[in-house]
């Protein structure tokens, strides 16, 4: 009797021991790929922001929400992220806010928002990652690298913050692991 327990602690010992890396390891090669995720859509949307757009600017094109109607425009900073979160299949991109121009953009969750909300409240913190049910989500603090980004919020009939400046966090990129 005594031996059985002995035996069975031993079993449990073991599987523990095995078990518990398993499921760290699990979790931190998903935390890691989404920082990369994160911060890797969070370059090239910097650098469209800063060369592309800064730069065709000096050529009379500008960003413009109606852009395939427009000769003269390029697709907006945000269209430019939700269209290459259009091609993903393997996870969902988007990009959040709190005062959003349109409601699409608003958090989809208790969970979303409130992590928004933590990183509102303290801009150093750019990439927060948590599981919201059984979903894996990050998001990557999103600011008003250029003045430009300000002042087209600022002036958007549909944006409920008129007051947006530069440098300002305006909204986190989001990325949503459904499994
Ligand atoms: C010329 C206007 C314009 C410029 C410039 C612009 N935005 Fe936006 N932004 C918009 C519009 C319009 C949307 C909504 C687009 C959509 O969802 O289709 C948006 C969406 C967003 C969102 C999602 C939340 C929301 O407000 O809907 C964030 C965050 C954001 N922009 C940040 C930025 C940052 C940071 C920059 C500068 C790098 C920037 N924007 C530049 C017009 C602009």
């Amino acid at each position: 009797m005594r031996q059985h327990t002995g035996i069975r602690a031993m079993i449990i010992l073991v599987a523990f021991g095995v078990a518990t890396p398993l499921v760290l390891a699990a979790d931190v090669s998903q935390e890691v790929m989404t920082k990369y995720i994160l911060t890797t859509v969070k370059a090239f949307r910097t650098v469209y922001a800063k060369g592309v757009v800064e730069q065709v600017k000096k050529a009379g094109v500008k960003p413009n929400e109606n852009w395939t109607k427009d000769d003269h425009a390029i697709m907006l900073p945000a269209q430019f992220v939700k269209a290459a979160g259009a091609e993903l299949k393997e996870f969902e991109l988007g990009l959040i806010g709190l005062t959003p121009i349109y409601k699409s953009n608003l958090p989809k969750t208790q969970a979303e928002t409130d992590a928004l909300k933590k990183m509102m409240a303290n801009p150093d913190q750019k990439i927060i990652t948590f599981m919201d049910g059984k979903e894996f989500k990050g998001l990557a603090a999103d600011f008003a690298i250029v003045q430009s980004c300000a002042d087209c919020h600022n002036q958007h009939p549909s944006s409920p913050k008129k007051d947006f400046k530069q440098g300002d966090l305006m909204g986190a990129i989001v990325v949503r692991f459904s499994h």
